[in-house]
């Protein structure tokens, strides 16, 4: 939630900051802003609206001279989207300027003794207050920006990543985070600052990423000092080598980010097992399981935690590690696990389930399962976040960036770091059978041939589908076994991008209910593959036939019976029915985005939401 930039070196900043909030846009994109400093003077722009219409708002009005600039791009939580709550926030005095992603949760009583002592504010935000604090420890104590910014710090509960600018100090930027996210890229005399290393991937390779509760002085000529906010100890910097690559982070020809990243699915999913699946010696490599394979196949219970897509993910997990490892699995909401009083045993093992691996409440969850004993495990995809660095082990997905809002590739290759993971305890625990072990290998890797044809075959199918559905109100998405979380996620989609209402059920449980919102209005997606429950499936899609709505079937294909039933289908190849919901998903992703772009949505950038939810 919210994406900050800065800069301070040799270059003109406004064009790295403008850029670099462009590629932060997917964590929240309600209003914007830059402050520059032009060695005189800072110049401060900002507004309600995207990055695009801070750019307009720039030409004419605000000087884009200077080689320090601070930006902002929000997601707002403390006050609503305008002019005046969009970032950079000054200090009372002119002198300070800060942006901050994250929430200060005393930020009221905080507001009321600054009140007392004489500062006024004009926005609504928490941000405001700590400038302010800031500002008024370095009156009152005479003390540095640093200083100021670590005392003020330890007066504040919340979350943060800031980066605060003092122009009487115009060769340093002050950087501190606990919560939110915060790299700092290190070029030739030239700093940058971002939320991730996206804005600076072109300048430099080199990032130090900083632990929660650290913070950095970042001042030109000299080396970056890390300190730790609680007691001013200072850490030794892990410089970190970037592996991502510009390429990776742009459109490549595709209308939006959305598609392209549904279309990058076969490669990613290839990705994900590439080295770790040798199928000719039957053997699965997997590093973060290997080094702690009696603690994690001994677990008398795996508990998944996860939000959103992630959450779905964790899900069909759950039919995985059941079905093939015999270990019970629960799978909870991150944000209810945490509020619970949940028991814990040091014997669980917690697997956390995050795209961005920043996830507040995923991180939260993992926090308490650590503090009860239990081994936590993460499966992330962006390398070196805060959730892979607090889990005691894990494996990455290795998906490559996903910019689109909507998550699609994350969820599918998730799923196969999941699959890849049951099948390994699977052998070690001896439930599996040699020849069941070669033969999921073999099916798992002609998935990703499975998915081109899904996408070559099925898409202007699809499109044809989203047309004529596409002024639906309700939509109902049902699947049974393996194929329910497919339903839900599918909904999901449905859901983030087009705002069409919809629901995902398992197949078996509308006759409790949703069956009584079916009529000749109602587009009804069913999940009928081959293997999975098929006929009680086709069952179903009689009792919607029977009271007139529309039936969109996922089928395998070949299916003749499906066909005489449903008003659309859409074939997929067959597989064994552990991998089918890699398949099925590819449908609903499509499905979703031709029905956003029809409706002219904002397909990367659907309203309210964000990629990254860095508060609670
Ligand atoms: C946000 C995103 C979803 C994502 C969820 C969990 O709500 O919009 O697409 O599934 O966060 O994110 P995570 O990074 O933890 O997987």
């Amino acid at each position: 939630m919210c994406g900050i930039v800065g800069y301070i070196g040799h270059r003109e900043a406004y064009p790295i900051v403008i850029k670099g909030l462009h590629r932060l846009e997917y964590r929240g994109y309600d209003s914007a802003g830059i402050a520059l400093f032009d060695g005189k003077e800072l110049n401060l722009c900002k507004t309600k609206g995207k990055v695009a219409d801070l750019e307009t708002k720039f030409n004419g009005t605000t000087s884009t001279a200077g080689n320090v600039g601070i930006g902002h791009t929000r997601w707002a939580t403390h006050g609503v989207p305008n002019d005046v709550n969009s970032h950079p926030h000054y200090s009372n005095s002119g002198n300070l300027v800060i942006i901050h992603n994250g929430i200060i949760e005393n930020y009221s009583s905080l507001k009321k003794e600054l009140k007392k002592r004489g500062y006024s504010f004009e926005s609504d935000t928490d941000t405001e207050v700590l400038v302010n604090l800031i500002e008024d420890v370095m009156i009152n104590e005479d003390v540095m920006l640093g200083k100021a910014v670590q005392i003020a710090l330890n007066q504040t509960i919340g979350a943060y990543a800031i980066t605060v600018f003092d122009k009487r100090k115009p060769n340093e930027l002050v950087v501190a985070r606990l919560g939110s996210p915060l790299a700092i890229g290190i070029g030739e005399n030239e700093f940058f600052i971002a939320s991730d290393a996206s804005p600076f991937i072109e300048f430099t390779n080199n990032a130090i990423y900083l632990e929660d509760g650290e913070m950095a002085v970042v001042r030109l000529g000299k080396e970056i000092k890390v300190r730790k906010i609680h007691d001013d100890s200072f850490v030794d910097p892990y410089v970190q080598q970037l592996q991502m690559n510009l390429e990776q982070i742009e459109k490549g020809g595709y209308e939006h980010f959305m598609l392209k990243e549904i279309y990058e699915q076969p490669n990613a999913i290839t990705d994900t097992y590439r080295g770790r699946m040798l199928v000719d010696e039957g053997i699965i490599r997997m590093a973060g399981v290997d080094d702690n394979i009696e603690r994690i196949a001994n677990a008398k219970r795996i508990i998944i935690v996860a939000c959103g897509t992630s959450w779905h993910a964790g899900l069909v997990a759950e039919y995985i590690f059941e079905d093939l490892a015999r270990i019970p699995v629960e799978v909870e909401y991150a944000s209810e696990f945490r509020y619970r009083n949940p028991v814990i045993y040091e014997n669980d093992v917690v697997i956390a389930i995050s795209q961005s691996g920043e996830t507040a409440d995923t991180m939260a969850a993992i926090k308490l399962a650590k503090e009860k004993g239990a081994f936590v495990f993460g499966v992330c995809n962006v390398v070196g976040s805060s959730i892979s660095r607090e889990s005691h082990a894990g494996a990455y997905t290795h998906a490559g960036p996903e910019i689109g809002v909507a998550s699609t590739k994350a969820f599918t290759t998730q799923i196969t770091v999941l699959t890849l993971m049951a099948l390994k305890l699977a052998k070690h625990r001896g439930t599996i059978s040699d020849s069941g072990f070669r033969y999921h290998l073999q099916q798992l890797e002609a998935i990703p041939t499975k998915i081109s044809k899904v996408l070559e075959t099925t898409n202007e199918h699809i499109k044809e589908i989203a047309f004529k559905y596409k002024e639906a109100p309700n939509c109902l998405y049902l699947g049974r076994g393996y194929n329910f979380p497919v339903a839900l996620e599918g909904a999901l989609k449905l859901k983030e991008i087009s705002y069409i209402h919809a629901e995902g059920y398992p197949a078996a449980e509308m006759k409790h209910g949703p069956i009584a919102l079916i009529d000749e209005q109602m587009p009804v997606v069913v999940i009928a593959t081959k293997v999975g429950h098929y006929d009680k499936v086709v069952s179903n899609i009689q009792e919607i036939k029977s009271r007139k709505g529309k039936i969109i079937a996922v089928v395998t294909e070949g299916d003749e019976a499906v066909k005489e039933l449903a008003d659309f289908v859409i074939e997929v190849p067959d597989t064994i029915e552990s991998l089918t919901p890699l398949l099925t998903t590819i449908p609903m992703q499509l499905l979703s985005y031709h029905i956003a772009v029809m409706l002219e949505k904002n397909v990367d950038q659907p309203r309210n939401l964000a990629k990254s939810v860095t508060v609670e």
